[in-house]
């Protein structure tokens, strides 16, 4: 299932080089749907090495631009590219996501990990030993039985993030991941994610908490009506965001 492919761990292609697959570019990016133009993005390269913060409004296209450059979705026209070529299974092997609203699997919260390690070749002797740290960074130790079906909104969205992790994946896109977490959670769950991009993950997030994006990013993607309106260093942009729309929304103004 194409949504629940992850990277390959270091056991089966050696442990990856930060930012092989950088720069992650798309030239020409349109996406229609019913007559509407949803994407229009004709030039973006994001190189950054930290993380890159993806904001704006609602409706502005931010899950649909990460599932487009995640390859989830086929443009219309145009054209992504990763290190200046077409992206290969392998290649997207090597992506991970986390969506708005997580896909889990039909089985218990360890039966969800097992199945990712086993996706990456872990084999079964270390397993075990791997879920149990796995569901101790994500705070589920006490779930590990119960159907992932049954998790809260937090408790989902933190397995799907370890999940996303187990893989130790070359870039990472994640969708509002902390959005159903409580303050302590949400935390815990930045630490990991800021682990994850030390040890060399590209993370691509969109998020709605300013603080989150300041906190995090290295850079700032502000889309507005499905084009980028700016992408500044995050130093840069908070005091001082270039396009109108964004510094409305930055000002707490809501964008029409
Ligand atoms: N398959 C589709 N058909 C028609 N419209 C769509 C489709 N998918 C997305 N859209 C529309 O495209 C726009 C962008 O959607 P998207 O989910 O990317 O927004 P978003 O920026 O992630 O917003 P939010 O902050 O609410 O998550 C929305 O107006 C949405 O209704
Ligand atoms: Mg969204």
């Amino acid at each position: 299932m194409r949504d629940l492919r992850l990277s390959h761990s270091g056991a089966v292609t050696g442990v990856p080089t930060p930012a092989r697959d950088l720069p992650i570019s798309a030239r020409g990016l349109r996406l229609q749907r019913g007559g509407k133009l949803l994407i229009d993005v004709p030039d973006l390269t994001i190189e950054t090495v930290g993380p890159t913060m993806i904001l704006g409004p609602n409706g502005a296209g931010k899950s649909v631009l990460i599932r487009l450059l995640h390859g989830l979705v086929e443009p219309d026209a145009g054209q992504i590219t990763l290190a200046g070529r077409d992206p290969d299974r392998a290649a997207r092997a090597r992506q991970a996501m986390v969506f708005q609203r997580p896909v889990l699997l039909r089985r218990s919260v360890t039966g969800n990990l097992h199945y990712v390690l086993r996706f990456h070749g872990v084999p079964r002797s270390e397993r075990r030993a791997r879920v149990r740290d796995l569901l101790a960074r994500g705070d589920l130790s006490g779930k590990g039985r119960q159907s992932a079906r049954s998790l809260s909104g937090g408790e989902g969205q933190r397995l799907a993030l370890i999940r996303a992790l187990a893989g130790a994946p070359e870039i990472l896109f994640l969708d509002e991941p902390t959005s159903s977490l409580d303050p302590g959670a949400t935390q815990r769950i930045e630490a990991l994610i800021a682990r994850a991009a030390r040890a060399g993950t590209k993370v691509i997030m969109v998020t709605h908490d300013l603080g989150q994006a300041r906190r995090l990013g290295e850079e700032i993607l502000f889309l507005n009506g499905g084009r980028v309106e700016e992408q500044t260093p995050v130093a840069d942009f908070f005091p001082r965001p270039r396009s109108a729309a964004a510094r409305a929304f930055v000002d707490g103004h809501l964008l029409v």
